[in-house]
């Protein structure tokens, strides 16, 4: 499926898992597909072919973690936590390719990123987007996140609660289901090279 039929995508039915640092080739064809207004609404600027190649090559192990949106077996969105060990800040990015913006993948992936930052001891969690974002402030807004308006550009603080039994389960859950779609879309991808 290359564009997805509006009426019937629904965000819920795709797969959100982690990316691992050999996927990386994955991640870079992600943001090689992205239009040049999600480029810049990402990266605050245009950014080339070339720029998105170097990001790519060491973003996963670079990050924190990277959670992935995958639409039959295809990755369409990402989330980047980024922060250092045990700090109590984080930052979280956004891409959601074209065809795939609006469906509620985005509100989606910040539930998984805010989950993450939880159960790592994270009491901020930084998203910056540009003013005109309108759509990331919305997300921002209904996980009721403090709105700084800077010049040219606006930061949503969240507060991920603390993390307790609950919130560790069910971040067990997700990383289990997500490792067993992984080795299914291995699987599958050797299939269909072979
Ligand atoms: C910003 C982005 C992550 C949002 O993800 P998305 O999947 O498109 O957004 P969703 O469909 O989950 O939710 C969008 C919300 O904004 C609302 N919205 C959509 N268009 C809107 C508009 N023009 N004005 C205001 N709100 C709007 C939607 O109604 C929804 O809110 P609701 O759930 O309360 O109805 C995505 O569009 C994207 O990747 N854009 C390019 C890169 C980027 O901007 N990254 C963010 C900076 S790091």
């Amino acid at each position: 499926m290359d564009a997805p039929d509006r009426q019937r995508t629904n965000a819920q039915d795709g797969v959100l898992r982690r990316l691992w640092a050999t996927e990386t080739r994955t991640f870079k064809e992600h943001l090689l597909r992205l239009d040049i207004d999600s480029r810049r609404l990402r990266f605050s600027g245009a950014v080339s072919d070339d720029f998105l190649i170097d990001y790519s090559a060491n973003a996963l192990r670079r990050a924190f973690a990277v959670f992935g949106y995958f639409a039959d077996g295809k990755l369409r969105a990402v989330t980047e936590l980024h922060g250092a060990m045990y700090s109590r800040t984080g930052e979280a990015a956004f891409t959601v390719e074209p065809d795939y913006q609006g469906l509620g993948v985005g509100t989606r992936l910040m539930g998984r990123v805010v989950l993450a930052a939880r159960n790592r001891g994270m009491r901020h969690l930084v998203v910056s987007c540009l003013r005109e974002n309108a759509r990331m402030q919305r997300i921002a807004a209904r996980h009721e996140a403090d709105i700084s308006f800077e010049p040219g550009e606006v930061i949503g603080t969240l507060h991920p609660r603390r993390a307790n039994g609950f919130s560790l389960f069910q971040e067990t859950v997700a990383e289990t289901e997500g490792l067993a779609r992984a080795m299914i879309d291995v699987q599958t991808g050797l299939l269909r090279t072979a």
